[in-house]
């Protein structure tokens, strides 16, 4: 199959994931395009889309958000897979583990992937993961929030977690070939 793996990223965080799960795929033996959304014209060409962005403000980053407007009916019947990049993922969390539990409660979709679930885009699965924050990325207000939120800054990306969800990927697009 042919795979876009397309993402927006402000810091880096989501194209590290990205080309964790490019990577995954092609071992797969998938054929793979790993690409930032700003840059993707057209999907005609893939069997599937994996589409991440990074989260600010609680949504996808403009560059995603306007690359799934612009793709729109080039979208109608395709398999995708979404995940958003944020300070809370489903299995790890940059914030206290109790206000992580709170928030993977509360926290909506991004509009963009309900916008997605909502087109005749064939959407197959939505995940968060949770990426990286360092010292002087959140302006000023931000940086106090998220100390109060018991924030620390590093690395939380759980590749086990997505791994396992690329393995899921991987597991429903061979289904499709049989
Ligand atoms: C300006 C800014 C706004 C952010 N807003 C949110 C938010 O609303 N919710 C959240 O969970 N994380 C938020 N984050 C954390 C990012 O989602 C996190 O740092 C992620 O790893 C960013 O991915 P990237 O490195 O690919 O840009 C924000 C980060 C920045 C710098």
């Amino acid at each position: 199959m042919r795979v876009l793996v397309g993402y927006a990223t402000a810091k880096g965080a989501t194209r590290g994931i990205a080309e964790r799960i490019a990577t995954g795929l092609e071992q797969a033996g998938h054929t793979v395009d790993s690409r930032e959304l700003s840059a993707v014209t057209s999907v005609g060409a893939y069997d599937v889309l994996v589409l991440g962005s990074a989260i600010h403000n609680g949504q996808w980053l403009p560059d995603a958000a306007d690359a799934l407007e612009r793709l729109g009916p080039d979208l109608r019947g395709r398999a995708v897979w979404a995940y958003s990049v944020s300070s809370v993922g489903a299995s790890s969390s940059l914030l206290s583990p109790r206000v992580a539990r709170y928030l993977r409660r509360v926290t909506p979709e991004p509009k963009a992937v309900q916008a997605l679930r909502a087109s005749a885009a064939d959407v197959r699965g939505h995940r968060f993961f949770a990426g990286t924050i360092a010292p002087g990325d959140w302006p000023g207000v931000g940086r106090i929030v998220f100390r109060l939120m018991g924030g620390h800054y590093g690395d939380a990306r759980d590749w086990a977690d997505i791994d396992e969800w690329v393995a899921t990927v991987r597991a429903e697009s061979d289904d499709d070939v049989r």
